[in-house]
C-alpha cells in the first residue's frame, strides 16, 4: 500500500528531538522554528511532558466520556487560570477542525440561527463547516460548499457593520483568527475585534476566537484576542495544548448552557491526552513561557526589521511573519538546506516563524545570523 499523496514532503526524515531542535536519520541537526506548525509549545519532548505522560500510560491510557475522568476537571481548573478564563466551561476533542467544527454548530444550538461571518484568507480546518468557512477554493469540495457563509475583508469595520446592519438578526456567529497564520500572519485591530464583540451583543451573535494557531500563549498573551481587551463566547484551540499530543478544546462562556448529546466525541479528553495537555500548562507556568514569548518575540522582530531585504515583519509574540521579494525568494529553501533551519511558509511569499515558547535568544540568534548571512550569498 502506498501513502496517500496529499502532502508535498521535504526530503528529510525526523527521528529525534529535543527542545528546538530536531535531528534527521542520519544525525543531522536542524534548528527548529517552525514547531511543527504551531504545535510544539513547551520544546520537543520536555522531560516533565514525557514523564507525566509515561506516569499516566501505566495508569490508565483511556476509557470513554461515559465515567468521570478526574484528570479533565484538573485540566479545567489548570486551564481558566493559566488563561485567566476561570467561569469558562471546557468541551476536549481531538482537532483544531473539530474544535472550530463544534464551536460553529453549538453557536447555532444556542441562538437558533444559521448564518456565519468569517473573513478573507481565514483558515480554520479541513472538515464540513471548519472548511465552509475556510477562504480558500482548493481546500472546498463541491460537498462543502455552505451558502450560510459570508466572507467579508479582514479588519474592514465598515463592511462589518453594512453586513450586520442587513443580516444581523440572523447571524449566528462570526468565526475569526486574532492572528491569521495560514493566510500570512495578519494580525487583527484590537478596533476591530473589539466591534465583533459589540455587534455580536447587539444583534445576539455569538464570536468564536480561533485561537488554534494564535493561542495558547504563543502570541505573548494567552489568547491573542486578549489584546484587544474582549471576551469571546466560545474559543476554540489545539496545536500548542498537547505539545504534539493530539487534542483539541473549545471553552464556551457562561452564559451558553450545555445540553446532553449536544457535543460527542470518543476519543476526546481521554486520559493520556489530559496528562499532556497538563504537563504543557505546568511548564508554560514554571517556566514562564508566555513571557518569554514576548520577551524573544520582541527580539526577534525588532532584529528582522533592521534587516533592509525582508519586508513588512509582523505578528505578536513568537507568532512573526515578514514578506520575502522575488531577488531573495530562495531564502526559506537555503535556510532549510543550507542552514539546517526550519522555518513555516505562506503562499506565496510569507516566511512563518512559529517556534517553541521556550526558543531562547541564542537560538533566536542563530537563526538571525543565517537570515543575514543567506540574504548576502543571494544577493551575490
Ligand atoms: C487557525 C487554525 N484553525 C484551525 C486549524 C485546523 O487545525 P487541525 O489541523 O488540528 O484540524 C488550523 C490548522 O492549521 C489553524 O491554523
Amino acid at each position: 500500500m502506498n501513502l496517500f499523496d496529499v502532502y508535498p514532503l521535504n526530503n528529510i526524515a525526523i527521528t529525534k528531538a529535543s527542545g528546538s531542535r530536531v535531528w534527521d536519520d542520519k544525525g543531522q541537526e536542524y534548528l527548529d522554528l517552525y514547531g511543527g506548525h504551531a504545535v510544539i509549545s513547551i520544546g520537543h519532548t520536555h522531560p516533565h511532558w514525557v514523564k507525566r505522560i509515561e506516569e499516566q500510560l501505566e495508569q490508565i491510557a483511556f476509557y470513554s466520556n461515559s465515567v468521570i475522568i478526574p484528570l479533565q476537571t484538573e485540566l479545567a481548573e489548570k486551564l481558566g487560570k493559566v488563561s485567566g478564563k476561570e467561569d469558562y466551561q471546557l468541551f476536549l476533542c481531538n482537532s483544531g477542525a473539530e474544535a472550530n467544527e463544534n464551536a460553529l454548530k453549538l453557536a447555532s444550538f444556542h441562538n437558533g440561527r444559521k448564518k456565519i461571518v468569517a473573513f478573507n484568507k481565514a483558515f480554520h480546518g479541513r472538515t464540513s463547516l471548519a472548511v465552509a468557512v475556510t477562504d480558500n477554493k482548493n481546500y472546498v469540495a463541491p460537498v462543502n460548499e455552505n451558502d450560510n457563509v459570508t466572507f467579508l475583508p479582514f479588519n474592514d469595520e465598515a463592511a462589518l457593520e453594512a453586513h450586520f446592519a442587513l443580516y444581523g438578526n440572523e447571524i449566528s456567529s462570526v468565526i475569526i483568527e486574532g492572528i491569521q497564520g495560514v493566510g500570512g500572519i495578519n494580525v487583527a485591530t484590537e478596533s476591530f475585534l473589539q466591534k465583533i464583540r459589540s455587534l455580536c451583543d447587539q444583534y445576539g451573535a455569538l464570536y468564536i476566537g480561533d485561537s488554534v494557531q494564535c493561542g495558547y500563549g504563543r502570541s505573548g498573551k494567552f489568547f491573542s484576542h486578549d489584546y484587544a481587551g474582549v471576551n469571546a463566547d466560545i474559543y476554540s484551540m489545539a496545536k500548542g495544548i498537547g505539545n504534539g499530543f493530539p487534542l483539541a478544546a473549545i471553552i464556551v462562556a457562561p452564559h451558553i448552557k450545555p445540553k446532553h448529546f449536544q457535543l460527542g466525541t470518543t476519543f476526546g479528553g481521554n486520559h493520556v491526552a489530559c496528562a499532556a495537555a497538563l504537563a504543557v500548562l505546568e511548564v508554560i507556568e514554571k517556566e514562564q513561557l508566555i513571557n518569554n514569548a514576548n520577551e524573544i518575540g520582541e527580539y526577534l522582530a525588532a532584529e528582522l526589521k533592521k534587516i533592509s531585504e525582508i519586508e513588512n515583519v509582523r505578528g505578536r509574540g513568537l507568532m512573526i511573519g515578514f514578506d520575502v521579494p522575488d531577488a531573495i525568494k530562495d531564502l526559506k529553501k537555503n535556510l532549510l538546506w543550507k542552514h539546517k533551519i526550519f522555518t513555516g511558509e505562506a503562499k506565496p511569499n510569507v516566511i512563518r516563524l512559529l517556534p517553541s515558547l521556550a526558543l531562547t535568544k541564542a537560538d533566536a540568534d542563530v537563526f538571525l545570523e543565517a537570515v543575514k548571512k543567506e540574504i548576502v550569498a543571494l544577493k551575490a
